[in-house]
């Protein structure tokens, strides 16, 4: 069985108590002999910055750099308000993304059958709703120069920001989007405005050459990115993958999210370049919720966009797309089975404890594998 290398980074606040529920999995895992996982654990944000006056240090990023996949909890909170920008517990984030050039961001809207009543849309539309967001990350609008704001001759101030896409740029998205669907249903829709953007026509030419030569089996869709926005609140179940640039992303990604409730179950994923060897991506897995300083140290945290994190390490760098879906399944049922922690539970309803989640959906698991 292969030994997989993870690096655990739980960071500040709810991010160590819901890491810790993730650690459980991990451990049960391995006993059941399910899985084989070599595991560091290094400090990233706040902590780091206690220990080392860094918010991660070079040794951490090291070993980020020779992990299969990287598990981050979350960073920040009030006792670093005051540290010094560029150690702010959020840049050892940044430091990650950065270095490693994470620059596809994956943001799945998963509803589950027994969550349904909590999305902004009818039961109907969201139920059973699985769709995966990949959105450039490191391009596009939020980079592209000339960035600027300058004063005319006639008083008038002019600010300009540019969409800037290169062919390997788009190529490079594309191809993570359609290796995606490949363990997925096989189905890519691309989003763009090529109707009235340049970058837009080219994103929609690269796109296509890149499904012709590296990816006839996967079926590819062109849909222009407003129509787009429209769709996903009128029909989302037409989408499995959707890839578009940064600033479409941006948006597109936030609007599915709340398709599905609260912020407490929603993971994501910042995949690399791949490495020519080995041919394996870099990876970073993290729920997309903060260190949430109201909730710390009292129990109350959702596990469930942490464990979703890992999950799609499984799916997504580890190879253990069944493991996956086992997990995936697993929380479907204790939702099912009505175990709620607070930030889901309908008023009155009972409520459960971190750990207590975590139990559940080990407890649901074992009837999985
Ligand atoms: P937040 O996501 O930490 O919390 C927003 C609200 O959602 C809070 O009421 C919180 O209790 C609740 N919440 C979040 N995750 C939850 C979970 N798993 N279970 C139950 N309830 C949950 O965002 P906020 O409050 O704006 O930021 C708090 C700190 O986190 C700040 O220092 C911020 O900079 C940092 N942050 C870090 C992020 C990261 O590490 N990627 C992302 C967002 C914020
Ligand atoms: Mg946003």
């Amino acid at each position: 069985m292969a030994t997989h290398k993870l690096l655990l980074l739980p960071g500040d606040g709810i991010g160590v108590e819901v890491m810790q529920e993730v650690k459980k999995l991990i451990a049960w895992l391995e006993k059941r002999g399910v899985a084989s996982f070599a595991l560091e654990e290094d400090l990233v944000g706040g902590a780091a910055y206690d220990a080392h006056k860094v918010s991660i240090t070079d040794a951490a990023m090291a070993r980020a750099n020779a992990a299969d996949a990287i598990i981050f909890g979350a960073v920040g909170g009030p006792k670093w308000d005051n540290v010094v920008y560029e150690q702010r517990p959020e840049a050892g984030l940044l430091r990650l993304r950065k270095e490693l050039d994470l620059f596809a961001n994956l943001r799945p809207a998963i509803v589950y059958p027994a969550l349904a009543d909590s999305s902004s849309l009818k039961r109907e539309i969201v139920e059973g709703l699985d769709i995966l967001i990949v959105r450039e990350l490191t391009g596009g609008t939020y980079f592209g120069e000339p960035k600027e704001i300058v004063t005319l001759e006639n008083g008038q101030q002019r600010a300009v920001d540019t969409q800037v896409y290169t062919t390997s740029e788009i190529e490079r998205i594309a191809s993570v989007a359609f290796e995606l669907a490949r363990v997925r249903k096989n189905l890519v829709h691309s989003a763009e405005k090529r109707n009235v953007m340049k970058s837009g026509l080219l994103w929609n030419q690269v796109v296509t050459r890149t499904h012709a030569a590296k990816f006839p089996d996967v079926k590819l869709e062109h849909i222009l990115a407003d129509n787009c926005a429209m769709q996903l609140v009128r029909n989302p179940k037409q989408f499995d993958v959707l890839v578009t640039d940064n600033l479409f992303g941006d948006i597109l990604s936030d609007a599915a999210s709340m398709l599905t409730g609260s912020l407490g179950m929603l993971p994501s994923a910042s995949l690399g370049a791949e490495d020519r060897a080995t041919g394996k991506r870099k990876a970073m897995y993290e729920p997309v919720h903060g260190s949430a300083p109201d909730i710390t140290g009292k129990g109350l945290a959702n596990p469930i966009a942490q464990i979703g994190s890992f999950g799609m390490a499984l799916r997504y760098s580890l190879g253990l797309v069944e493991v996956a879906d086992a997990i995936e399944r697993s929380i479907a049922r204790v939702l099912q089975q009505g175990h709620r922690t607070a930030d889901i539970a309908a008023l009155g309803e009972k409520t459960i404890s971190t750990t207590e989640m975590g139990d559940a959906i080990i407890a649901a698991l074992d009837r999985e594998l």
